[in-house]
């Protein structure tokens, strides 16, 4: 399926995917920090922003599997034949791993932030069908913003930035409720993928905000202590959301991981 994808810049190819329930304006402030180096490809996920969802039963699950295909597929439209740098956030690094598997030639180098390489306990992906089964029964994704918003950003942006706050969680709640549903379901089924990762044998750079509570430092920590000669950054001041809540830090850790490739 083709992505909605929004294309900024000159250099070489970044391609920056979105977590969940999000959608790729959480890119924004980066892609401003990072257009003058990459060409930088940010789409939305199936379902998610502005990209659509499959008719029938391939709209009910959003496998990480096929949002990877999905998104070769529609950097080939984009006339990207060659490698790229992919970065992934949360359930985007959930993507990576899967499109690491599937599509290794085609990477030059991946950067996940904010997110983990083991699956779901049974009690975590149970959950997640539930909330899903309730989002579609609700035709909202509003309670998902409910359990987001106050996990999603860490004390600083939390007392400083309410706008930026207040914005999130509004886009959350209006997030269109079958993607969403889909997309939860999806990540209840994904592998443990740390193998595939030692396996890519890729330059790899793992970003974590100092206090991300859902995808915390030291398990982060633990898989670039696992993936031989991976680069590792904790942003200070920053919860889940680096690329919004330190765009400056988070941009200047990829540049200057992407500035050692060269
Ligand atoms: C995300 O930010 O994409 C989610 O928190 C990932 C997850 O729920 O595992």
């Amino acid at each position: 399926m083709i992505l909605s994808c929004e294309v900024e810049g000159v250099g070489d190819p970044l391609v920056l995917v979105h977590g969940f329930p999000l959608d790729r304006s959480m890119w924004t402030p980066l892609v401003e920090r990072l257009r003058e180096r990459c060409r930088v490809f940010s789409v939305d996920l199936r379902g998610l922003g502005s990209s659509p969802l499959p008719e029938g039963e391939a709209g009910r699950v959003s496998t990480m599997e096929a949002m990877a295909d999905d998104i070769v597929e529609t950097l080939g439209a984009e006339g990207v034949g060659g490698a790229f740098t992919l970065a992934g956030l949360s359930m985007g690094g959930y993507v990576a791993l899967a499109m690491l598997e599937r599509h290794r030639a085609r990477f030059r180098a991946v950067v996940l932030l904010d997110t983990r390489t083991a699956p779901d306990t049974p009690e975590a992906a149970q959950r997640r069908l539930e909330l899903a089964e309730a989002v579609d029964e609700a035709g909202s994704a509003r309670m998902v913003a409910d359990l987001m918003t106050p996990r999603l950003f860490g004390p600083d942006a939390t007392r400083d930035q309410p706008g930026l706050v207040a914005e999130w969680d509004a886009k959350m709640a209006a997030a269109p409720p079958r993607g969403v549903a889909a997309a939860a379901r999806g990540m209840s089924a994904r592998p443990d993928r740390l193998q595939t990762l030692i396996d890519a044998q890729l330059p790899t750079l793992l970003v974590v905000g100092e206090h991300d509570v859902i995808t915390p430092h030291d398990e982060m920590k633990g898989i670039a202590a696992a993936v031989p000669g991976s680069s590792f950054v904790a942003i200070p001041r920053s919860g889940h959301m680096p690329p919004l809540e330190q765009p400056g830090l988070c941009a200047d850790a990829i540049r200057t991981f992407l500035d050692r490739l060269a």
